[in-house]
């Protein structure tokens, strides 16, 4: 049997709500998870395309964050809403979505804006808390 056509891994680090780099699942929901297992199934697409529960994939800024293998692609900000076509459009068509894609000049780039954006929103919430306590 082949190698996978696609691997998906999708992060499921869960860290408190407050930590300066965010989370991809603070509540341990893993429903990100469950909608990609349910869309392959529903699509009869296994066993070559897989999604995995992952630990932290490093962008967590930008997160919930998946990335597809051999392919490389990150996605950014994925709610479970966006599973059916990232599934269709990128799994089965090839296509990239570009408001959902994390690109080269951003992996692991802590000054990006959009991390830098994101971390600032953190540190304005964690203040919020601490005075409102
Ligand atoms: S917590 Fe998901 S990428 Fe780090």
């Amino acid at each position: 049997m082949p190698a996978f056509t696609h691997h998906i891994f999708i992060c499921g680090n869960q860290r408190a709500c407050d930590h300066p780099r965010g989370s991809c699942d603070p509540e341990g929901s893993n429903k990100l998870r469950e909608a990609f297992k349910n869309e392959i199934k529903t699509r009869k697409l296994g066993p070559l395309v897989r999604a995995n529960g992952a630990g932290c994939l490093e962008q967590c800024e930008l997160g919930p964050v998946i990335a597809i293998y051999p392919q490389g692609i990150f996605y950014g900000n994925v709610q479970p809403t966006d599973v059916s076509r990232i599934v269709e459009q990128t799994v089965q068509q090839g296509v990239i979505l570009e408001d959902l894609l994390i690109g080269e000049d951003e992996l692991n780039n802590p000054t990006t804006p959009r991390v830098v954006e994101r971390r600032q929103q953190i540190q304005a919430a964690k203040q919020a808390k601490q005075q409102q306590s």
